[in-house]
């Protein structure tokens, strides 16, 4: 259920005029980034801005399942200009009628270290390269994909399988970002480009394609946690170490170290998964703000401590950007011992859900308890 969005968001814009309309028009990426979308879906808007719907998913009046939007000829697979498949089941997830049951051949599981919070929705993630490809990691920051590479991720939300998302990358270049709500039978899942409210009976949304891209696409690589970092651990699922062995990446990356005690690396790795990609150099929400939340792998081989990291350098004691819209109208991002009085702390912490201030302003609705007790207990140590 969306508590707050979008109708407390209108009258904010309303109160707030053009601050609250300069946020809604950022996180809808006001400046797309270079990358054609699938004709019928409605993601050429990404620049719209300025209404409250675009934060919003599904837009005005939805909340019902939105079900058109692929077009009418969306057979998928083919060529680089079509559309999406209209079903999962021709997505190559699984394999021939052993929807959500057999995994496809060459289908990977994977859990990355540091988990986008999606107000505690259950989430399993696979990967399908290509045979004979490997994962392009010269930029170790930015790793570059094989055309043909396809990406998922199902949520499960009350016990309901809802919906999995889909990131494919074509052979244009371009890449495809849909989610696919499950049927009742649990048999099959269709498109929803548009998003759905409060899917399958339960308070879990999915994400119009143009909120996927608000996400995926400020970063180069569009994948976001299949990464050096969010692979360096020892756990299930493909990892570093895995990848390297099976020679799939062209160059081996040293495995990254992230600096401080582990509460602070917990820390960074949460802010670098859920804000990095909106809050580093190459996102659009650079322009407005000099906040920085991305671990770069290269600093961080420098980085003798929290100190040393662009989180710290842009936060603590360091005055905000947006000061005619920080919450309480608090200036600095972080006062060593002082959260209530943080601009950062505020953003993030559930007194502000549903507001402006949000952060992040899509994808959740809940604030992330044990990230702000994190974050809290780090602020008040300092
Ligand atoms: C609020 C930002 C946000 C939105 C909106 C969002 N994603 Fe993601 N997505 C992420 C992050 C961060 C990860 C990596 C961490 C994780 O999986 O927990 C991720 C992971 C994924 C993955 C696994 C591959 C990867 O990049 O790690 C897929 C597939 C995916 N998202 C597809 C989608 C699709 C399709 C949509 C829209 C229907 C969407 N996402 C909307 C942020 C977002
Ligand atoms: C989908 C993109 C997106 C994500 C994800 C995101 N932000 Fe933001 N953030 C923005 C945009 C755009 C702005 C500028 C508009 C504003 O000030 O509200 C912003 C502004 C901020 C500001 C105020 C900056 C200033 O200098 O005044 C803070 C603090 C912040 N974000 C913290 C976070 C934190 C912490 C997270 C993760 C928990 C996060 N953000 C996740 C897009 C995002």
């Amino acid at each position: 259920m969306r508590r707050g969005l979008p109708r407390p968001t209108s009258l904010l814009v309303l109160l707030l005029g053009g601050g609250a309309l300069a946020l809604t028009g950022a996180c809808s990426g006001e400046d797309p980034p270079p990358s054609s979308t699938p004709p019928a879906t409605g993601g050429a808007d990404l620049g719209t801005g300025g209404t409250p719907d675009a934060t919003g998913g599904a837009g005005p009046g939805t909340g019902g399942d939105a079900t058109g939007g692929t077009g009418g000829d969306a057979t998928g697979g083919t060529g680089g200009g079509d559309t999406f498949p209209q079903w999962l089941s021709e997505t190559g997830l699984y394999a021939d009628g052993a929807m959500g049951e057999t995994l496809a051949e060459g289908v990977e599981r994977f859990v990355p270290r540091f988990p986008l919070w999606t107000d505690d929705a259950g989430k399993d993630r696979w990967i399908y390269l290509p045979p004979d490809t490997q994962i392009d990691t010269t930029d170790p920051d930015r790793w570059v994909f094989p055309p043909g590479t396809r990406l998922w991720k199902e949520f499960v939300r009350d016990g309901v399988r809802v919906e999995t998302r889909l990131l494919e990358r074509r052979p244009d270049d371009t890449w495809w970002m849909v989610a696919y709500q499950w049927n009742q039978d649990q048999t099959d899942a269709e498109a929803r480009p548009l998003g759905v409210q409060n899917a399958s009976g339960t308070p879990h949304d999915i994400p119009s394609e143009e909120d996927c891209r608000a996400c995926h696409e400020q970063s180069p690589a569009r994948v976001l946690g299949f990464s050096a970092i969010q692979l360096s651990h020892s756990g299930e699922g493909l990892t570093l170490t895995e990848l390297t062995r099976e020679a799939l990446l062209t160059d081996a990356p040293t495995v990254p170290m992230i600096p401080g005690t582990q509460q602070e690396q917990e820390l960074l790795g949460y802010l670098h998964a859920n804000c990095g990609h909106c809050h580093q150099d190459s996102a659009s929400a650079s322009a407005r703000t000099a906040l920085r939340l991305w671990l770069p792998l290269g600093g961080l081989a420098q980085a003798n401590g929290v100190a040393d990291t662009p989180f710290y350098q842009t936060t603590v004691n360091k005055n905000v950007s947006q000061s005619d819209i920080s919450p309480d109208g608090k200036t600095i991002h972080i006062v060593p011992g002082a959260p209530q009085d943080s601009a950062l702390f505020l953003r993030v912490s559930s007194a502000n859900r549903g507001t402006t201030y949000q952060m992040p302003p899509l994808g959740t609705e809940d604030a992330d308890p044990s990230f702000v007790t994190l974050l809290e207990s780090w602020i008040n140590g300092l």
